[in-house]
């Protein structure tokens, strides 16, 4: 496995795995890795000849005051757990190496991204899609791979791919779990104890969402109101959003109807959990 940081470097090696007609699969993270991260870069190595992971804590998604500084990194332990799955090449850039003085180019994604994180966190998936489509155009992956724990997220780098004609595949792959349910995160490793075991109840409300909706509930209002009381009985929980939106605009509906995502962020001090079930009625 080859580590590289600059671009001349990356863009070498995909010309020269693009020319032996190598299928490239992309992994795009922020690195600090966990078993979600790799379950999305096991897919990746078994669906392509060359699988490609990035590692890069991308300043222009984090908003002032969010938790840009302090986000975990840890080069060397990534790079043994890419490593593990089969990674054949990570970029790991600098700032300056993505965006270098008098950087001007912004991709944005109208509406989708104006509900939910968007806006909770504003200029967000602005940073996002920026980032991913710059490094669409350097991997120049056949096929990208993104979690369903984000799938707001998801939903934005499809509509990008879709709507800027990117020549590649972008696979959703379910959300990885603790044996507890509480979704995996990088920021997962910011929760105190208390906090780390009163967060088992974003997925838990998630799951009453199920059952009440397969007991026949359909006013998203009565399952959005339940979901907010389960999450403030915690005690260090403060609810940032609870929505239920259609899965193809992010619109919230009254009813639930065909497929709806059902998706929360809940703050543990300054920690920000965000988690989702689709459902389908
Ligand atoms: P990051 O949070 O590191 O996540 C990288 C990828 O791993 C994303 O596609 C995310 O949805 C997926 N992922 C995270 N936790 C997961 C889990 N528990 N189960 C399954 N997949 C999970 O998302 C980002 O980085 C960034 O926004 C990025 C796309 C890299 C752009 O900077």
């Amino acid at each position: 496995m080859q580590v590289v940081t600059d671009i001349p470097s990356l863009k070498n090696i995909i010309e020269e795995k693009k020319q032996k007609g190598l299928r490239i699969g992309f992994v795009p993270t922020m690195g600090f890795l966990h078993e979600g991260h790799l379950s999305l870069m096991r897919t990746a190595k078994a669906e392509n000849d060359f699988m490609v992971v990035s590692i890069f804590v991308n300043p222009l998604q984090f908003g002032a005051g969010e938790d840009y500084e302090e986000y975990p990194r840890d080069l060397e332990r990534d790079t043994k757990m890419a490593g593990s799955t089969g990674c054949d090449l990570i970029f790991s850039p600098s700032v300056k190496e993505m965006y270098p003085p008098g950087y001007a180019t912004f991709v944005q994604v109208e509406r989708l991204t104006e509900g939910l994180c968007g806006a909770s966190r504003p200029g967000h998936f602005l940073g996002v899609t920026t980032v991913v489509g710059k490094l669409f155009n350097l991997v120049c992956p056949d096929r990208a791979y993104f979690g369903q724990k984000d799938a707001q997220q998801a939903f934005v780098l499809q509509k990008m791919v879709q709507d800027l004609n990117m020549n590649l595949e972008v696979i959703v792959l379910p959300t990885v779990r603790e044996p507890d349910g509480l979704a995996m995160s990088s920021r997962n490793k910011y929760l105190s104890p208390e906090q780390r075991q009163e967060a088992v109840v974003i997925y838990k409300s998630l799951i009453e969402a199920e059952e009440q909706i397969r007991k026949g509930e359909r006013e998203a209002g009565i399952i959005k109101e339940n979901i907010a009381e389960l999450i403030s009985k915690a005690r260090h929980a403060r609810l940032d959003y609870v929505e239920i939106v259609d899965s193809k605009e992010l619109y919230s509906v009254p009813i639930i109807k065909g497929r709806c995502l059902i998706a929360v962020a809940v703050k543990f001090g300054k920690t920000r959990l965000i988690d989702n079930v689709l459902v389908e009625v």
